[in-house]
């Protein structure tokens, strides 16, 4: 479901998302081990790439930013923003279609992708073991007590069909 709409809506993903991407993706950075030097990092559902560019940006000395989505075209504008990038930059990025990223990374970041897990105990099993031992995991993702899913979820589905569920903070 989540895949299908995205694939839809890439083209205007950026745009559409604008506030809300800067916003979270700014907030999400606050958490993030001060150095990530010489470390490995796993966005799982990276969508267009915005937080690879800002992990890039922020955090130079990065060794390598996988980056997995199940959308195709969300992939795509990834690629293509990517492609603007200096070479020593996109030289550090690997973008995944398929789950096949490989274990051992220092960071797991998932931003704005929880909410369309149906079995999100699964995922964070599955997070746990792609980290290396005492590695960082970084979830972002809006709470059930959030004033549009509280007081207007069909609101929240109209908006985006994708939608599965939000959880307590
Ligand atoms: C709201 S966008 C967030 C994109 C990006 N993480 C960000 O914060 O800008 C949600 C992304 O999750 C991806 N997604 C949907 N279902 C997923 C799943 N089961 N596993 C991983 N990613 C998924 C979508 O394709 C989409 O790119």
């Amino acid at each position: 479901m989540g895949k299908g709409h995205y694939n839809k809506i890439a083209g205007t993903y950026d745009q559409r998302w604008k506030n809300y991407t800067r916003r979270t993706l700014h907030k999400l950075m606050e958490y993030l081990p001060a150095s990530l030097e010489g470390k490995r990092v796993l966005d799982f559902g990276c969508g267009t790439g915005e937080l690879i560019k800002i992990l890039l940006r922020h955090k130079p000395k990065l060794k390598e930013v996988t980056a997995y989505d199940p959308a195709e075209e969300m992939l795509r504008q990834a690629r293509n923003k990517l492609e603007k990038l200096p070479e020593r930059q996109q030289e550090k990025v690997v973008l995944l279609n398929k789950q096949e990223y490989g274990t051992n990374f220092d960071l797991v970041v998932s931003s704005s992708v929880l909410h369309y897990l149906p079995e999100p105990a699964e995922t964070l099993l599955h997070f746990n073991s792609l980290l290396k031992g005492g590695g960082t995991l970084v979830l972002l993702d809006y709470t059930k007590n959030s004033l549009p899913v509280k007081y207007f979820r069909w609101l929240v589905r109209w908006v985006d069909p994708a939608h599965h569920q939000a959880f307590y903070p």
